[in-house]
């Protein structure tokens, strides 16, 4: 979708779409396109509900007087109570419903309303980044689909009095949206073309943008004792790979201003989860090309902070493996070392997750001793049970990072609620056998599996953890995420860097 901004005139050509108030209130364009169709703007309003409330459209086809074909009355509630999200999705919802009309195009006009908390230029740049994010279309294996069948909206021409400062304020959110797409791509695709190597190969991409990539094999992870990690993918003939991504883009501190410990994110890269030996059911089994959920979301993350030259140090990593069964697999009772000395008793070998996390997160402390931590998982049916598919559930063991975590959340409607962490859920997953077991006794099943992998969190550190296996897929689309992948979690940990850690 092609997202341009240009000073206002009248369009010539697809639709227009302008805004109104609530109480019916005309914008000042809305009012301009009222006369030049000789009133049948308020004639349409009057024969509708249509009372220019947050979100309600109304399309007026074949208007006279004007050489669009049609006209899109777009509700704005109140101007005050707008948010960026409210913007967003305001954009997103007139690709949505513009999308497979005939249009091939769209000037959405902005005008300077005093009562917006935004300026025009703001506002107009979050419509055209909710209008971007929601054309986001995985189509490339539908071969047949005909063309009169496939989305025809091409272009959003987003008409502001100061087009070139809405350019600027859109730069940094067209580079959200683009690591918002990797991180669907690599959702969406399936598991015979997205494997542990493909994956890494993915990563070493955004060395183009200045990430610095490095990628280790199963010899490297050997000699590391990252036996935890190998003994997932064991069962696998896709080799595993710790992909780690480093983007410096911290002003350099000079003489004695000692340059900051990186911020870290860590991602689950699960690229197919059979369950191994303990294995699922077929149902919806394909749904498990999507584990690699958590390592999509900190791949797509490095790609917006390198493509806005976010002013901040951050590493990656992601712990890619593939969790098959086969006669060299993991058995449930195998009691691995992992590479911090833990010993881990395997009871079920589907709760592998935490078995990546648990090396991974190991060698990013050892390796650069983070600020922070947060990791991103596709961990466990039990957050889908307890908070469905509107909030990712957030544990951490600090309270700081929780709440920015939240806020950010909220601002930009990727939603996090916070869970409980606790002595009594740890003990749930001691071992008699080893130090800990990989899975709890029924109930909190989401709980015992933070508290293990906070196991392997240093004392001091502050870590949150993000299970998104709710959230990472959706099956209806939102304003400005079509169904499918979400890529949740880009646009939150975005946020959070650009709020707090940067500068
Ligand atoms: N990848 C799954 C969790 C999952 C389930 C993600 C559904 C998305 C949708 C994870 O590896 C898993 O299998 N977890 C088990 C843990 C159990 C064995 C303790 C689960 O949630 O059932
Ligand atoms: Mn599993
Ligand atoms: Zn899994």
């Amino acid at each position: 979708m092609k997202i341009i901004f240009a000073a206002p005139s009248s369009a010539a050509r697809g639709a227009v779409a302008v805004g109104v108030m609530a109480g019916a209130k005309l914008s000042p364009s809305a009012a301009r396109l009222d006369q030049a169709t000789g009133g049948a703007l308020v004639r349409a309003i009057k024969g509708s509900r249509f009372k220019g409330n947050k979100a309600q459209m109304l399309e007026i086809l074949a208007p006279q007087g004007v050489r669009v074909s049609r006209i899109l009355l777009v509700g704005l509630g109140k101007p005050g109570e707008m948010k960026d999200t409210d913007l967003e999705n305001l954009g997103g919802a007139v690709v949505a419903r513009l999308a497979t009309s005939g249009v091939r195009e769209v000037a959405v006009m902005v005008d300077a309303i005093g009562a917006f908390k935004h300026k025009a230029p703001r506002r107009a740049a979050r419509y055209g980044f909710g209008a971007l994010l929601r054309s986001y279309r995985f189509d490339k294996y539908r071969t047949k689909e005909k063309a009169e069948d496939k989305p025809g909206l091409a272009k959003v021409t987003v008409m502001v009095a100061n087009p070139g400062a809405a350019r600027r304020a859109f730069a940094d959110l067209e580079a959200i949206a683009e690591g918002v797409f990797l991180t669907r791509d690599l959702v969406s695709e399936p598991a015979n073309v997205i494997y542990p190597k493909s994956l890494a190969r993915e990563a070493r991409k955004l060395t183009k943008l200045g990430v610095k990539v490095q990628v280790l094999g199963e010899a490297e992870m050997r000699k590391l004792n990252m036996n935890a990690l190998l003994g997932v993918s064991q069962g696998s003939d896709r080799e595993a790979q710790l992909v780690v991504m480093r983007w410096n883009g911290a002003p350099k501190g000079r003489g004695k201003g000692k340059t900051k410990a990186p911020l870290a994110f860590v991602g689950k890269g699960v690229t197919f989860d059979t369950g191994g030996i303990s294995i699922k059911p077929s149902a919806h089994m394909e749904d498990m090309k999507w584990d690699m959920g958590g390592a999509g979301v900190v791949i797509g993350l490095m790609k917006v902070l390198a493509g806005r030259k976010a002013k901040v140090d951050v590493v990656g990593v992601c712990g890619l493996v593939e969790n098959m069964p086969s006669a060299k697999a993991q058995r449930p009772g195998d009691i691995v070392t992992s590479a911090s000395g833990q010993t881990i008793e395997v009871i079920n070998t589907d709760a592998e997750g935490r078995l990546v996390l648990a090396d991974a997160l190991w060698y990013v402390q050892k390796k650069f001793k983070p600020r922070a931590i947060v990791d991103l998982a596709t961990l466990t049916g039990a957050i889908i049970v307890a908070l469905g598919h509107d909030h990712a559930g957030l544990f951490s063991n600090n309270d700081r990072l929780a709440e920015r975590l939240t806020a950010a959340g909220t601002a930009t409607g990727e939603a996090v609620w916070r869970m409980p962490l606790g002595e009594a859920y740890d003990k749930n997953i001691n071992s008699a056998a080893a130090d800990m077991k990989n899975v709890g006794d029924r109930g909190g099943g989401s709980i015992t599996a933070a508290q293990f992998v906070q196991r392997f969190v240093d004392k001091g550190t502050p870590w949150a953890h993000l299970d998104i296996a709710g959230v990472t897929w959706d099956s209806k689309a939102k304003p400005t995420v079509p169904k499918g992948g979400t890529g949740f979690g880009v646009r939150l940990l975005d946020r959070l860097v650009a709020e707090h850690y940067e500068g």
